[in-house]
């Protein structure tokens, strides 16, 4: 089975995430509580991979959904030990993106991915990739990244609601795109990238903030201080959004419940 998963990848991905490190599951709740649920329990721990064709009860951010129908998608889940500088941990999901969407740009020569903070993937303004990170500090500090990527998901096998607004690799290469070949990509791409790209994080902002989607938009965000009504204007040191609003004030959100764009 292992070797079935790994074919085409990477020796640096094959080396690190060896039979021992790799779950892929045909059906499961949710990659991201499988992992956490073994990282709580000592059964699992730093590069310990879950992969899953079908998740029953894919999870977002914010307790949203995550759906995708069976076998077409990349959804996936890996744990980071967490050391070093915890100020820089925040940083992570914004790194996760960063690497998703260099990943994604490599795949589809000439296109150009737009980032929308905290960690969403857009192609032409639909939803590509959704990335949820969660952490727990016990019985050790690691981070869960989960990953949903839309790989061979045709227009009309999205859910109703989300086909108006949801994108795919197919929908762009037209043609289908080898899931565990990307992912063996993605992997690649973490461990040369993780933990050093945390602290040397200027790039990787650089790299977003020009892919900005909220950029110049006009914003509502619900936060945990109250609404904040302004201008997108673009990402702070660690990844923060900024936010002008009317009466020149910069504010610079963490995170947000909600987040509304004036013109959609
Ligand atoms: C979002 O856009 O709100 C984040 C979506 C993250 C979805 C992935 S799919 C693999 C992993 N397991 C989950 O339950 N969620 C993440």
């Amino acid at each position: 089975m292992h070797d079935e998963i790994t074919k085409g990848w990477p020796d640096s991905s094959l080396r690190a995430f060896g039979p021992e490190k790799v779950r892929w599951l045909s059906r499961t709740g949710s990659t991201n509580d499988d992992l956490l649920e073994s990282l709580r329990s000592g059964e699992a721990g730093h590069l310990d991979l879950v992969v899953a064709d079908y998740q029953e009860t894919g999870r977002g951010r914010r307790g949203d959904r995550w759906e995708a129908p069976p076998g077409k998608n990349l959804l996936f889940s890996f744990a980071l030990s967490l050391d070093g500088d915890r100020t820089t941990w925040s940083r992570l999901p914004h790194l996760t993106a960063w690497i998703l969407g260099r990943v994604v740009e490599s795949i589809l020569p000439g296109e150009t991915v737009q980032a929308k903070w905290p960690n969403d993937l857009l192609l032409h303004g639909k939803k590509l990739a959704g990335i949820l990170v969660e952490t727990i500090l016990t019985p050790e500090p690691f981070a869960v990244v989960g990953i949903g990527l839309n790989v061979n998901v045709k227009g009309e096998e999205f859910p109703p609601e989300l086909a108006a607004i949801a994108t795919s690799l197919y929908q762009h290469l037209e043609c289908e795109s080898s899931r565990p070949f990307l992912l063996g990509l993605v992997l690649r791409e973490f461990l040369s990238a993780y933990p050093n790209k945390l602290t040397t994080f200027d790039p990787v902002r650089e790299w977003l903030e020009e892919r900005s989607y909220l950029k110049g938009k006009q914003l509502r965000l619900e936060t945990a201080s109250g609404i904040i009504a302004g201008t997108g204007r673009g990402l702070g040191g660690s990844g923060e959004l900024t936010v002008e609003s009317g009466d020149g004030i910069l504010h610079t959100i963490i995170s947000a419940e909600k987040i509304e764009i004036a013109s959609e």
